[in-house]
């Protein structure tokens, strides 16, 4: 693995091995295991996977998971660059049929939190039965939303990141590592 990447106009440092990053998933995965271990082939749970940025980290779940579940996805988006815009767009709307189900958000990363409020209202609206966050990343400092994230893999300082599905204008998101942008 090298210690600094270029992406676009920016270098990036390592910051998270992806040994880390898949010790902190396996931890998650067994609370999802326990906490999910009622679901059945008839009622079962529904992981939503937050395009494009959750697509590695939700992969990475499901390898681990063991209780019965439909993979969905959607695309809400809010940042240009490194920044978060705070204006969120529906790129790929939410499924149809939600309505009763029980739902796990697999998110990458909460920043501002401004995507997954708006998620779980769009949720709400669709009336589900239950609807649970499940992010790889929380950046705390920045969070300050009340919206419960029920599972965290790690936290982080209030930096620019990517790898591991999260990337710096499209690129980087085939990177096993995580890096943290050099300022
Ligand atoms: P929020 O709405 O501000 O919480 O932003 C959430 C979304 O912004 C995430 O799902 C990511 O797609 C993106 N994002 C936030 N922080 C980073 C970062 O450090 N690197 C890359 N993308 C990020
Ligand atoms: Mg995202």
């Amino acid at each position: 693995m090298e210690n600094k990447i270029t992406l676009h106009d920016k270098t990036f440092k390592l910051f998270i091995p992806n040994e880390k990053i898949e010790q902190a998933i396996d931890a998650v995965a067994a609370r999802l295991n326990a906490d999910y271990a009622d679901a059945t082939d008839e009622d079962p749970v529904i992981l939503l996977c937050t395009l494009n940025g959750a697509i590695i980290y939700a992969a990475e779940l499901l390898k681990r998971i063991n209780f019965p579940l439909v993979l969905k996805a959607c695309k809400l988006s809010s940042y240009a660059g490194t920044k978060s815009t705070g204006y969120i767009k529906t790129e790929v709307p939410l499924p149809a049929n939600l309505q009763g189900r029980r739902v796990i958000i697999v998110e990458d990363i909460v920043d501002t939190g401004s995507t997954i409020v708006v998620l779980k209202d769009l949720l709400q609206a669709a009336n589900v039965r239950d609807a649970k966050v499940c992010t790889m990343l929380v950046k705390p400092e920045v969070y300050k939303k009340s919206v419960k994230l029920d599972y965290v893999a790690m936290e982080i300082p209030n930096r620019f990141i990517v790898g591991f599905g999260l990337d710096y204008d499209e690129l980087g998101r085939n990177i096993k590592d995580i890096y943290v942008l050099d300022e």
